[in-house]
């Protein structure tokens, strides 16, 4: 097998054997700008297990760092922690080349194997189960949603390590492991992106979880996730669990969301007029026009705001496609306490801001009115309608900051 690709090693017992992959740009419709890793790990106790796996092209990657440690055969136990095929992808293959005596899963994780490969030897372990490889024992935390149905973490008490899947995440393509060799305003860009498209419809299992783990009292010298540099800082590990409650809490800010596209340059005048509102309210508008924002980037600093203001044309007595398409990805992220408005620009009917309006509500964003609706072109009473409409939303974002 070719020596390219090597384990690094982490701690006394556990290499990293994962892939990176450089050229990823899209993860499930999340714009993944900076590539991604998969991340898998090696334990080398008296019995040798391989927690978690990576996506199916990877495999080879996979097994040559694998290979440059300890004959892959030598695998005595796979665990998946997580089914998504990210990280499962290549298991079906991996267990024909390595024939381990027991590939571990929660109960969930192993009906979902079944269910994607036809994998019918996986064995369920529960809750609190431990796994004993010798002079190392690996103890399993169900963690239903967190994010899927499978999801579970596998602790290693005598290195006080946390695989923790793909929480505590980011998809960065690196090749230094550690986030404390990275800089902070990278990773917390990073991490509130995954948080912001993958976990943010979870923040209740995720406070479980939290919960869960920290009622546990287990101490964390390690935190190792399935995508993105490791944790291993006490004061790293405390920001980013810091980081999730914050997230998961979404409390209010005065940070306003403005997002649009346009067809005859009328909606995004209004924007532009809503932008200085906001500003004059005292707001700190992001003006993000979706002609150059991504839906995903949208998501982001969604995270974090407090005001979601939202602006389409009318196209065929509907929104404008791409402004369907970001709040078709929004409804779903599930953000909460955003206050907002819905605006645009119309020829002979309204309805653009129409279905805006009530994809807002059903999103249960506290709404300014019916929000604004402007024929053909914006005159001067239109522009300063919508200077008002932003000062509106600044003062409602205001109260409901104040109310915390
Ligand atoms: Fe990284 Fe949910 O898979």
């Amino acid at each position: 097998m070719n020596d390219t690709f090597r384990a690094q090693q982490i701690t006394d017992s556990v290499y990293w054997v994962g892939a990176i992959d450089w050229g990823l740009r899209d993860f499930h419709g999340y714009a993944t700008s900076r590539g991604t890793t998969y991340n898998a790990y090696l334990v080398l106790a008296d019995k040798i297990a391989l927690i978690d796996a990576v996506k199916a092209p990877f495999k080879n990657e996979l097994l040559a760092r694998i290979a440059s440690v300890i004959d892959p055969q030598r695998i005595d136990v796979i665990v998946s922690n997580h089914s998504e095929m990210d990280h499962s992808g290549c298991l079906p293959e991996v267990i024909a080349a390595v024939e381990p005596e027991r590939v571990v899963a929660s109960k969930a994780g192993a009906e979902t194997l079944r269910q994607h490969f036809d994998l019918t030897s996986i064995e369920a372990v529960e809750d609190g189960a431990v796994l004993d490889l010798g002079n190392r024992t690996l103890q399993f935390v169900e963690t239903k949603m967190v994010h899927w149905p499978d999801s579970m973490l596998t602790y290693m008490p005598e290195e006080k390590l946390l695989f923790s899947q793909d929480a505590f995440g980011m998809h960065l393509a690196t090749i230094e492991l550690f986030v404390d060799n990275l800089p902070r305003e990278l990773l917390e860009a990073e991490a509130a992106k995954y948080f912001a498209n993958i976990l943010m419809p979870l923040v209740g299992p995720i406070s479980k979880a939290l919960a869960k783990v920290q009622q546990s009292g287990i101490a964390l010298d390690i935190v190792a996730p399935d995508h993105g540099p490791i944790w291993r800082r006490a004061e790293d590990i405390a920001w980013i669990i810091g980081k999730y409650v914050e997230w998961c809490a979404q409390k209010p800010t005065m940070k306003a969301v403005v997002t649009y596209d346009t067809m005859w340059g009328s909606t995004e005048r209004l924007a532009r007029a809503i932008g200085e509102g906001l500003k004059a309210g005292g707001a700190d508008p992001r003006v993000m026009p979706l002609r150059g924002s991504h839906r995903s980037d949208v998501a982001t600093e969604v995270l974090g705001a407090g005001a979601l203001v939202v602006g389409s044309p009318t196209l065929n007595m509907n929104m404008f496609p791409t402004v369907a398409d970001v709040l078709t990805y929004l409804k779903g992220l599930k953000p909460q306490n955003l206050v907002g408005a819905a605006f645009g620009s119309y020829g002979w009917a309204p309805a653009g801001v129409r279905h805006v309006h009530e994809t807002l509500a059903a999103m249960k964003v506290d709404l300014v009115d019916d929000g604004l609706a402007v024929k053909y072109v914006p005159t001067d009473e239109n522009l300063k309608a919508a200077h008002a409409l932003g000062v509106a939303v600044a003062g409602k974002l205001k109260a409901a900051c104040a109310r915390g």
